[in-house]
């Protein structure tokens, strides 16, 4: 089955779907940018158009997270990836300017810090059903941080597992934030890829900060986004001279921000995109209309895969009150289930089911381009799924 344009449901975990109503804007925009006779890949980012672009999309992100004036919000390229040294680099040379005499203090962070201590805060593995998976936000009473730590890193949806913090603060799988000191500036690190803009922030304000690469909730790949609290934004060749490692300037925050996030040319399309989308955004109601439906969303996966554990044709694979809302992720129960699931999906025209190599499964993920609609018609083909799957799998017991 094909929408508009020829196209499919895509639940794909990244890249990912993107607004209909966006990528026909940027059709116009790749043709002619604001009028100026020129494409937006064409387009100098130093042009005037641009940079006004620029600002206004930095500013439609401020307002809509509520990111208070203590932050910078920065753009830069390289994707989380990038940002697992370049935010160690910067933090240790924040870390080495606070403290002169110190010995310079997962394996990203430890090749880039000779000499440093490397504490796993929680290992989430010990409190999984199988003792070696990744299903779980372990007990706050077990997270052990550092007293006086360089930084404290946690990503907030760990996009292969489907395993997220809560949002509610009573919840037992909310981030522990009641355990990080409060007289000092803690350097907290997270890793917002997945689950950006797909609800508020908690405690945005507490975080050194929040990175995310641009492309499964609001645009192409290419384009990253960082907020960054000013006292992170150092000077890195000062430290460097006290004995931190150097930082290419490529990734120090403070080139970044001295530059208008323009130091080099940056992913012009990428951001114009996301700029379009962040725009409909606010259109729509921004984060508490979004936080509304994604709710809604993933509550009816989750519902469809209990109904199916009823059955015995499901099993969920995250523990209950850690379940991504991102990124849903299941098996199908039954010797070549799991391909008939991902044909008849494909059949009925919904791609990006299949779960990430390493872990198996089907992996739905409801990022924000995800319609309300779509989730429907693919819990419909779960419930028929389950219908003709059930007598098989009660006969197999
Ligand atoms: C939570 C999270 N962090 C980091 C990454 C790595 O991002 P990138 O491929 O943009 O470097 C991903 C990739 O999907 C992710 O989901």
């Amino acid at each position: 089955m094909s929408t508009d344009h020829g196209r499919v449901i895509n639940f794909g975990a990244g890249p990912s779907a993107l607004p209909l109503s966006v990528l026909e804007e940027a059709q116009k925009g790749l043709l002619n940018f604001q009028g100026t006779g020129m494409g937006v890949a064409e387009i100098s980012h130093r042009s005037k158009e641009f940079q006004t672009f620029l600002s206004d999309f930095e500013a439609n992100i401020r307002t809509q997270l509520d990111v208070p004036p203590t932050h910078r919000i920065l753009f830069t390229q390289g994707g989380g990836t990038a940002q697992f040294s370049a935010v160690v680099l910067n933090l240790l040379a924040r870390y080495r300017l606070l403290r002169p005499d110190a010995a310079p203090a997962d394996t990203e962070a430890r090749r880039l810090s000779a000499g440093a201590t490397v504490r796993t805060v929680v290992d989430a593995r010990v409190y999984s059903k199988d003792g070696r998976s990744f299903d779980n936000i372990p007990p706050h009473a077990e997270f052990a941080f550092s007293a006086d730590p360089a930084l404290i890193y946690y990503c907030e949806n760990e996009t292969v597992d489907g395993v997220e913090f809560s949002h509610d603060p009573q919840s037992p799988a909310a981030f522990p934030f009641h355990l990080l000191p409060r007289d000092k500036l803690v350097p907290l690190v997270a890793d917002y890829s997945s689950s950006f803009m797909c609800r508020p922030i908690p405690h945005l304000a507490d975080h050194a900060v929040i990175y995310a690469g641009a492309q499964k909730n609001i645009g192409p790949a290419g384009l990253t986004i960082l907020i960054v609290r000013e006292d992170c934004i150092v000077d890195v060749d000062a430290a460097a001279k006290l004995g931190a490692t150097p930082v290419p300037l490529i990734l120090s925050y403070k080139t970044l921000a001295d530059s208008g996030s323009l130091y080099n040319t940056p992913s012009v399309l990428a951001i114009y995109m996301a700029g379009l989308v962040l725009e409909r955004m606010k259109q729509n109601g921004g984060l508490p209309y979004y936080e509304e439906v994604n709710r809604r969303k993933a509550k009816k996966v989750y519902a469809a895969i209990h109904e199916g554990e009823q059955k015995g044709v499901f099993r969920r694979k995250v523990q209950q009150g850690s379940e991504s809302w991102m990124n849903v992720v299941f098996e199908v129960l039954g010797e070549g289930a799991e391909k008939k699931f991902l044909d008849g999906a494909e059949k009925q025209g919904m791609k990006g089911l299949k779960g990430h190599r390493s872990v198996g499964g089907i992996r739905v993920s409801l990022y924000n381009a995800v319609t309300e609609e779509e989730v429907d018609k693919l819990v419909a083909y779960m419930t028929e799924f389950m219908a003709q799957a059930a007598p098989e799998a009660q006969n197999s017991t």
